[in-house]
């Protein structure tokens, strides 16, 4: 702190002597450093909340992490006001209950003094996107938001994503509902031409970005436009859907409550005739579920990382313990594994192999699987409240490659096919996911100047070798 203070002090001169040398100010050598806050709305960090911002954690993986950081106030604008003007909010509170959440900060005792002011006066350019204080009760919507931001464009009615009335330097207007009126693409968009701007002129600049997410109603962005015929047709949720699946998801846990106490139960007979350490625990599951991902109300029917990640875990005699492997294992290998467990020979016939080797440590670690396949026939047109979840075009083959330095879903869907022999026509859609930059599985990459082409090549020819594969033919030595 003491350093970047002494550092101000040092290379940034007064107003008055900045204004009479700009050129030497700016000299490569002593550039002030540049700003950009990000001041979400609502987040949260208890309940998960910043789980979805996974690039921006990675991002700030640099810097230094506050895990006991608290607001002032728990409501918008006391903490806001808190923020701009490094005061408590005690100190603005209006006299009759009035103004921006009871606080009066139209005073020029409160806006003379927030921290835009002083980034102005020593040589920033300073820009204000999104939300700053709330509109209501405050000076934002009518004039110049607060002194010291030079560069503007601000909400003035809350709880909208589209709809919005915005302000900036040239006025008041109202963005529409189109999927380019989405406020946080407008809010995105405003801040990254300020940046630019200031960047050319070789300026220092402050860039606050105040989205309105995760605030209620928290409004997500349209539906993925870029993925397969059933996708692109789907319509955003409606309130009714939305109240359908919270009750889902918590009744699907409330559900999982009494899987455990079967366990238990299990456990408690086992113990009762010490027979726990001779025997082996394997949990797993079918396949996963969607509950709004993509659009789609529920279900499973899709390639997708909520529809093919399961739990699996096993202990037992033998099996280490307190591990976690990241190895690619998928649901053909269990078979072989549990009969190689019990000693029991495995039929040639079976398709997966035994992956005991990751297991035990009894013998050296033989597991080399990088790839899963993924394959699925449609069930139809299956409607469900209101969306298709399932359809013609929703046929579809894949693989998933997950290695060291790779994790990629590269995915085929096909229109109304039956046997896996007709995967030789012309796929109707493709798909191509890089899921370390984007794990949500939004941005398709197939045919984008991003699209690897050799590295599609090589797995489209994995995917059709393993698709056709018959018993032994299938085992990873004979593939690779
Ligand atoms: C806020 O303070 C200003 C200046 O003191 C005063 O004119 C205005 O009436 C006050 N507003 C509220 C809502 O208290
Ligand atoms: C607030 O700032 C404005 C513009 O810089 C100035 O004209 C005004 O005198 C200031 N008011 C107070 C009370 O500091
Ligand atoms: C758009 O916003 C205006 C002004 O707040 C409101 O009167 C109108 O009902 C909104 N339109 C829709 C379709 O929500
Ligand atoms: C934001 O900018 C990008 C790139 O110029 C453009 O494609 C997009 O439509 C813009 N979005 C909005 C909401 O203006
Ligand atoms: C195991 O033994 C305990 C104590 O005798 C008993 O309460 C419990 O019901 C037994 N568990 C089972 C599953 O029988
Ligand atoms: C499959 O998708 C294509 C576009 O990719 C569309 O033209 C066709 O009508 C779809 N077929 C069915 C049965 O939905
Ligand atoms: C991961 O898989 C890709 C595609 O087969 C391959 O090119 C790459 O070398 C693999 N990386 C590692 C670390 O094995």
């Amino acid at each position: 702190m003491n350093r970047i203070y002494n550092r101000m002090n040092r290379k940034m001169p007064n107003r008055l002597i900045f204004l009479m040398i700009v050129v030497p100010v700016f000299a490569d050598s002593s550039k002030p450093p540049n700003f950009v806050f990000l001041f979400n709305d609502d987040q949260d960090l208890t309940l998960g909340g910043m789980t979805p911002m996974s690039r921006t954690l990675a991002l700030m993986q640099d810097g230094i992490y506050l895990k006991n950081f608290f607001a002032n106030s728990p409501l918008c604008c006391p903490s806001r006001a808190a923020l701009v003007s490094g005061r408590y909010p005690h100190n603005y509170v209006s006299s009759d209950g009035s103004g921006c959440m009871k606080l009066n900060v139209s005073t020029p005792e409160f806006y003379n003094h927030t921290f835009p002011v002083y980034f102005k006066d020593h040589g920033y350019t300073v820009g204000a996107f999104g939300k700053l204080l709330n509109p209501t009760g405050t000076p934002a919507c009518y004039h110049q938001p607060m002194p010291g931001v030079d560069d503007y464009l601000l909400m003035c009615n809350s709880d909208r994503y589209f709809n919005v009335s915005l302000v900036n330097a040239n006025g008041h207007y109202i963005s529409g509902f189109q999927p380019q009126d989405y406020l946080t693409a407008i809010v995105g968009n405003a801040t990254v031409k300020f940046i630019e701007k200031a960047l050319q002129n070789d300026k220092p600049f402050f860039a606050y970005i105040g989205p309105h997410a995760p605030h209620y109603p928290a409004t997500p962005a349209p539906c993925a436009k870029d993925h397969h015929f059933l996708l692109r047709q789907q319509l955003p949720l409606d309130k009714y859907e939305e109240e359908l699946i919270t009750e889902l998801f918590r009744d699907r846990w409330r559900s999982l409550l009494s899987v455990d106490d079967l366990m238990m139960d299990v456990v408690s007979m086992l113990t009762n005739h010490s027979a726990m350490d001779n025997t082996y625990f394997i949990w797993s599951s079918d396949h996963g579920y969607k509950l709004g991902q993509f659009c789609l109300p529920r279900e499973k029917h899709q390639p997708y990382e909520n529809d093919i990640r399961v739990p699996f875990f096993i202990k037992g005699p033998d099996i280490h313990k307190h591990k976690s492997l990241s190895e690619v294992v998928s649901m053909i290998d269990v078979a072989p594994t549990l009969l190689e467990l019990a000693g029991i020979e495995v039929h040639p016939e079976m398709e997966g192999e035994s992956f005991a080797s990751l297991l035990t440590g009894k013998e050296e670690n033989s597991w080399k699987k990088d790839k899963h396949i993924i394959e699925f026939w449609s069930q139809g047109d299956g409607i469900k409240i209101n969306h298709y979840v399932d359809g013609p075009n929703n046929t579809f083959i894949g693989v998933r490659l997950l290695n060291e330095s790779h994790n990629i879903a590269y995915l085929e869907f096909y229109e109304n096919i039956v046997g896996e022999h007709e995967f030789n026509i012309e796929p109707c859609d493709y798909e191509l996911f890089d899921l370390t930059s984007d794990p949500y599985q939004l941005n398709n990459l197939y045919n984008t100047p991003n699209m690897d082409r050799e590295l599609v090549k090589e797995l489209k020819q994995y995917l059709h070798q393993v698709v056709l594969c018959k018993g032994s033919q299938c085992h990873q030595h004979i593939l690779t």
